[in-house]
């Protein structure tokens, strides 16, 4: 059995999908729910699913990442994991991190990679007059939003889409992307799936 680790920042909804999805002969259990903020409303969530967290805010020590990332990462090798989640985990990871897990760390982007690497994926898709957006996993590397890509799932833009509009479909489809993607990773499958 895989051991997962997700990382959250936020409202923690990939998270949920994931770990709901982490049952009966899936290859994988979440072992551990950890946050850079301690507000995060996805750690609530994690305690209601009865998971493991830890919180590390990671404002205390503005600029110094390192220490920032000696401070979580106590907690994540304390609990073993096997894999690393990354599921709307807005920090951006050093070189020595990513290398520590090299391989074994995904991330989902809310783009349809290589378009859109960093913020505001919505709304640069919108401005670009694309006719569909979507969503991707991928490997983390050292390059912020690269990487071998391991699964995408598109949607149509409609005239009507606002930044919103176009973040709540897409959402919808990482939690369907994620979970299957993270299921055929931990039992060995890297060939991208790709969701129409
Ligand atoms: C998701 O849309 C995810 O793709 C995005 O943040 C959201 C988190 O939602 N991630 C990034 O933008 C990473 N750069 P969630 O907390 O409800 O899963």
């Amino acid at each position: 059995m895989k051991r997962v680790a997700i990382l959250i920042s936020g409202g923690g909804s990939n998270m949920v999908a994931l770990a709901q999805s982490m049952r009966g002969d899936h290859p994988a259990r979440v072992i551990l729910v950890a946050s850079n903020d301690p507000g995060a409303a996805g750690l609530a969530r994690a305690a209601t699913l009865g998971l493991p967290s830890v919180a590390v805010d990671h404002r205390p020590f503005g600029r110094d990442r390192e220490g920032f990332e000696a401070a979580i990462l106590a907690p994540i090798l304390a609990a073993r994991p096997d894999i690393i989640c990354l599921a709307g985990f807005m920090r951006v990871l050093t070189p020595a991190f990513v290398a520590r897990f090299q391989g074994r760390m995904l991330n989902i982007h809310p783009s349809l990679l290589p378009k859109y690497p960093g913020l505001h994926t919505h709304r640069r898709a919108l401005e670009a007059g694309d006719a569909e957006a979507g969503c991707t996993v991928h490997e983390v590397t050292q390059i912020l939003d690269d990487g071998p890509i391991f699964g995408q799932a598109r949607v149509a833009i409609r005239p009507d889409d606002t930044p919103a509009t176009l973040a709540a479909r897409v959402l919808h489809e990482e939690h369907r992307l994620y979970p299957a993607v993270l299921r055929r990773f931990a039992s060995g499958d890297r060939t991208p799936l790709m969701l129409t």
